[in-house]
């Protein structure tokens, strides 16, 4: 089976296409590295006898599509390629819609009129706004503080409009919860964000620095310890779940949580980081985030029963693989 990586080379498109290639998927990438390193491509093709195809291009080229498409005989899309800072799309909200929800448009229109059978899509649990947790795939999709989380639910609105006019592709939607990790081997990782990324992206920064110290927003709310809780999850158990979608894919449109269902404070976060890796965080806690929410952990019950999917790796191996691969100094632009 041939399938199409949109953002193929960023942190979970990655880790994806690697699984996929291992389990003898043709994959083609296509990937505009607008967050993305060239590198990670020989670093995905390094690792099987089995090599991904690349395409440079955006999502938003219609011409382009449409040549990828008339060349190469697609059977499914995997659709990863997004602009995913909360914090960015407050600033810019106007280019998180032409980037994420249009060109979600133009993409899911290309392939009803292909006719492509699968079509995966990354979805958020930002869509649940402040949903009281666990929150189900019934939970329905509250207030959404930011355009970030708008542009998620926009694009599961457009993508069950284009499936009820074409009746094609089925659609599997995939709402992940705080994804982190690495691979492994240490072979991917999330890049450094422009915007200084998420929590563990400020942990590593910080245990590697060895100066300077993490900012905890907000210690005040109504959780056990005061600070935020969320539910991380391994970027090679988020992989799995994407293999997993696209073999077990059911006719339709059909919406899965990808969490562990465990929630994790921030000072939990923290103190697991230093006992597990033996390192130092220096931190203070500093006033509430703008548009963060107190608690956030999932009910994945569906997607064990439909896909037999659950999280397999736990919070220790997340902060294990997000250190190994930094630790060291791994030259980040290899
Ligand atoms: P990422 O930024 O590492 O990867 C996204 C990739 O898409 C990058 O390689 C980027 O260059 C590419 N891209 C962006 N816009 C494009 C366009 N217009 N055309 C072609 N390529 C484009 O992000 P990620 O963490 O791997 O996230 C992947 C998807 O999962 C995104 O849709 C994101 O919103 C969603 N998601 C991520 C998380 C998380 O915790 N990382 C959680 C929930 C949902
Ligand atoms: C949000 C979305 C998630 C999305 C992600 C993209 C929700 C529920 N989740 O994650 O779906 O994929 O944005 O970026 O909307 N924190 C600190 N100090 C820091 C950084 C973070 O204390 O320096 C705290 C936050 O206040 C929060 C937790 O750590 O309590 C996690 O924050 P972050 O990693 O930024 O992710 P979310 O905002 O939860």
């Amino acid at each position: 089976m041939r399938v199409l990586v949109t953002g193929g080379l960023g942190f979970i498109g990655s880790h994806t296409a690697l699984m996929l290639l291992q389990k003898g998927y043709e994959v083609i990438i296509l990937d505009n590295l607008s967050n993305s390193n060239p590198a990670v491509l020989g670093r995905i093709n390094s690792q099987t006898g089995n090599k991904a195809l690349f395409v440079k291009g955006d999502i938003l080229d219609v011409a382009l599509l449409k040549e990828v498409f008339r060349e190469h005989e697609i059977h499914g899309v995997i659709h990863f390629a997004a602009l995913k800072s909360v914090k960015e799309s407050i600033e810019k909200p106007e280019r998180y819609h032409l980037n994420n929800v249009v060109g979600t448009e133009r993409l899911i229109r290309i392939c009803a009129e292909q006719g492509i059978g699968r079509f995966i899509f990354s979805s958020s649990a930002a869509v649940y706004g402040s949903a009281a947790s666990p929150v189900t795939e019934n939970s329905g999709i509250g207030e959404i503080p930011n355009p970030y989380g708008r542009s998620k639910a926009s694009c599961e609105d457009l993508l069950k409009t284009t499936h009820f006019q074409y009746k094609k592709p089925d659609i599997t939607i995939l709402r992940y919860f705080n994804v982190a990790g690495a691979h492994p081997d240490g072979i991917l990782w999330e890049e450094a964000q422009p915007d200084g990324g998420n929590l563990m992206s400020h942990i590593i920064r910080v245990a590697s620095e060895k100066t300077g110290k993490l900012y905890i927003y907000g210690g005040d709310y109504d959780t056990p310890d005061g600070t935020g809780i969320r539910d991380y999850i391994h970027v090679m158990d988020v992989a799995r779940g994407h293999v997993l979608a696209l073999e077990k894919q059911k006719e339709g449109v059909h919406t899965y949580n990808l969490g562990s269902g465990r929630g994790t404070s921030v000072l939990e976060l923290i103190q697991t980081f230093q006992e597990v890796n033996g390192v130092d965080i220096r931190y203070e806690i500093t006033g509430r985030r703008i548009g963060d929410i107190s608690v956030s952990y999932a009910d994945s019950t569906r997607a064990l029963d439909e896909l037999g999917w659950r999280a397999e790796l736990d919070i220790c191996d997340i902060v294990r693989d997000s250190w190994s691969h930094s630790e060291g100094g791994v030259d980040m632009s290899k």
